[in-house]
């Protein structure tokens, strides 16, 4: 297993990801009770943009530019849930000891979620890769209410559910560089399921051809699961040499009128982070609500 999210953080899929993961935990909070965050793939927590165009990784061109970059250079005039994102990232930014204008850090999934989290919520965040797991713990040493755990994200959902708390968003981000990743997932989510129906799960996955991406719609819909929607995200047409046209987001139990929260602010991504002709955002419900 080579991946390493510091090539990728910043980029357009993480935007959307962490958009609409601050999206989810906001609405989650709009309940007074405390909840589990489960984060099965959670990465180093932080990221040195700075790294990502130097020394190791010199080959290759840094994908924050097209991502964070492009909603930094227009700041002023984003939407609420972009400007407050924006400024999270800034915030976390100055925080890991920034003092240019330039951003240079920038927040990981976890510290996405650490920073929303009230005094009743409970993070886990589990990571496979040692060095990324010592990296992840290191980061989240002096944080209060954090777990980190060295294992494997989906065996977690097995033993981590349910929660004390009886709430739940399981975010499952993994890097898709096994064949069998679909299956693995769809496997995490039956179990998880059936330990906690109500629990909320988003599951980021790549857009590298339909079929795939319908495939894998199918083992949802196997599951029976309840109201489950696709977010996507598409910054390239099916005909452009980009590799990655896009990505998305299922979340099986949106909290309620996500589906109109989020359809806005993806429009607007679609709009800013498009690389080639063909950008465009859809969200479809896969299991309607009843
Ligand atoms: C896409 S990155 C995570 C990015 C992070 N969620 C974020 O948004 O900042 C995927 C991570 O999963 C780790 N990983 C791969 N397989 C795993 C597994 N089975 N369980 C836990 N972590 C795994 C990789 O080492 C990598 O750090």
């Amino acid at each position: 297993m080579n991946y390493r999210h510091q090539y990728h953080a910043g980029n357009f899929a993480d935007v959307m990801k962490h958009v609409l993961l601050r999206q989810l935990l906001v609405a989650l909070q709009r309940k007074e009770k405390g909840f589990l965050y489960l984060d099965t793939h959670a990465g180093r927590g932080g990221y040195d943009l700075a790294q990502a165009a130097a020394g190791e990784t010199l080959a290759r061109v840094p994908e924050w530019p097209e991502g964070i970059g492009r909603l930094l250079d227009g700041a002023a005039e984003l939407p609420a849930p972009l400007a407050d994102y924006v400024a999270a990232v800034r915030e976390f930014d100055r925080g890991a000891g920034n003092l240019e204008p330039a951003l240079r850090f920038y927040p990981g999934s976890p510290w996405i979620a650490r920073r929303l989290a009230r005094l009743q919520d409970r993070l886990v965040l589990c990571e496979r890769q040692p060095a990324e797991a010592a990296a992840l713990r290191a980061e989240f040493a002096a944080a209060g209410g954090v777990a980190v755990q060295e294992t494997d994200g989906y065996a977690a959902v097995r033993a981590l559910l349910p929660p004390p708390e009886r709430r739940a968003l399981v975010l499952i981000d993994p890097p898709f560089e096994a064949q069998d990743e679909f299956a693995a997932i769809a496997g995490a989510l039956r179990d998880g399921l059936r330990r906690l129906p109500g629990g909320v799960f988003a599951v980021w996955y790549p857009l590298t051809g339909r079929a795939r991406t319908d495939a894998f719609f199918e083992r949802l819909r196997e599951l029976a699961p309840p109201p489950t929607l696709a977010a996507e995200l598409t910054i390239a047409g099916e005909d452009s040499p980009v590799k990655l046209k896009g990505c998305g987001l299922v979340v099986i139990n949106p909290p309620w009128q996500f589906d109109r929260e989020a359809g806005p602010v993806l429009a607007e991504l679609a709009r800013r982070l498009a690389q080639a002709p063909g950008g465009a955002a859809r969200i479809d419900w896969l299991v309607p609500e009843r």
